[in-house]
């Protein structure tokens, strides 16, 4: 089988790490990348390791798609993932797009449509369902050793928030930050959240809630089997970035995150677990599963897996859920969350 042309669009702060490790995927022998800033691109290529693919860096989108790339890697600012998708499926190739699909709900259900009358082959950057834990936690219930649960608790709190200028485009915490929590209730209870009551609070950087945001915040999701789910976020976790999930079930419980990284501190006299130290950003926590999706994405455009890649009309199905908590969070009543219709598909 011979070597892959990647195209990269975006290098910034997660666009960086995804050219690291796209350089470095086997089965790929040549990665070009694009940036809005091509300062930004020919610093990002010009880092890369040499003994990895060949890299070199294009004018435009439109230039690195006629270099005949062989699939297309979005990795840009949100609010331009849908003119990027749509120009990769154009093209022919296969897109693999940092999630969300589009700022809300309302502007995926025309990307959706779109993939589905030109036959696209997308897929969208949930990368938790290619983490080690999160995989052990669906087998285990899968297999059924946790029987029914009668819990689930997820949280996911950043060590520190990014810049204010990222959060005022980001659509909200729970767009931001949960949706990754939301994707993977759905993804291993197999159910669907069918009502969301949120709140939020902001005691950080006054500045957050100046562009809108809340730097913490709690959604209380119904299953529709009747299973509760609570899900948290902050942006102000001292302790370091922390990551969980809890399924409590009639039988057992697992515990994803719960390693000697895990940043907490145990209360109990004498416990020396977790012996640190504590994951410290979202990049270190969740580096190997973000290679195995890069890996993942190669197999797919090889025709010989992938899988597990998160299908966009799965990724919609979680950001209707966050768009739900957003709605819930600013009337302070609880929200029903439709069913995904997408004609054509
Ligand atoms: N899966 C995850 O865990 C995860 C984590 C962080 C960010 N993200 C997602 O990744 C995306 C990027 O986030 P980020 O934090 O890296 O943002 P960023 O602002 O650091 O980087 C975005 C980059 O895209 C470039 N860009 C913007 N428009 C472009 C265009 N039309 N063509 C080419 N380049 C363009 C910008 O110049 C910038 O370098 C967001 O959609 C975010 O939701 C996902």
């Amino acid at each position: 089988m011979s070597e892959l042309h990647l195209g990269l669009a975006g290098v910034g702060r997660i666009g960086a790490m995804h050219a690291a490790n796209l350089a470095t995927t086997p089965g790929v022998g040549r990665l070009t990348l694009v940036d809005a800033d091509p300062g930004r691109a020919r610093a990002v290529a010009g880092g890369l390791p040499a003994d990895g693919a060949r890299v070199d860096v294009a004018e435009d989108v439109a230039a690195l798609l006629r270099s005949g790339v062989d699939a297309l890697v979005v990795a840009t600012g949100t609010a331009t993932h849908p003119e990027l998708v749509r120009a990769g499926v154009d093209a022919g190739v296969p897109v693999l797009c940092e999630k969300p699909v589009a700022p809300d709900v309302a502007l995926s259900l025309p990307v959706l449509e779109h993939v589905a009358e030109r036959g696209g082959v997308v897929r969208i950057g949930h990368q938790r369902r290619h983490d080690a834990g999160y995989r052990e936690a669906k087998r285990a219930f899968e297999a059924g050793e946790l029987g029914w649960l009668h819990a689930v608790r997820a949280l996911t709190c950043d060590a520190a928030p990014p810049p204010v200028a990222f959060l005022a485009t980001s659509g909200g915490l729970f767009r931001d930050c949960s949706v990754h929590d939301f994707d993977v209730l759905r993804w291993i209870t197999g159910r669907e959240v069918v009502e969301v009551y949120a709140r939020g609070s902001n005691n950080g950087d006054p500045e957050i809630g100046r562009v809108g945001d809340v730097d913490t915040a709690l959604a209380v999701c119904t299953l529709d089997d009747g299973t509760l789910a609570v899900v948290t976020a902050s942006r102000y976790n001292g302790a370091g970035h922390d990551v969980r999930l809890e399924l409590q079930g009639s039988l057992g419980t697992v515990v994803v995150g719960m390693d000697e990284a895990m940043a907490a501190r145990s209360a109990e006299p004498g416990t020396t677990f977790p012996a640190g130290p504590a994951h410290a950003t979202f990049a270190e926590r969740f580096a190997g599963a973000y290679r195995a999706q890069a890996a993942a994405f190669v197999d797919l455009v090889n025709g010989t897996g992938g899988e597990d890649l998160c299908r966009p009309e799965d990724a919609v199905a979680a950001s209707r859920v966050a768009d739900a908590a957003q709605e819930s969070l600013l009337t302070g009543a609880p929200v029903a969350v439709r069913a995904l219709q997408v004609a054509g598909a």
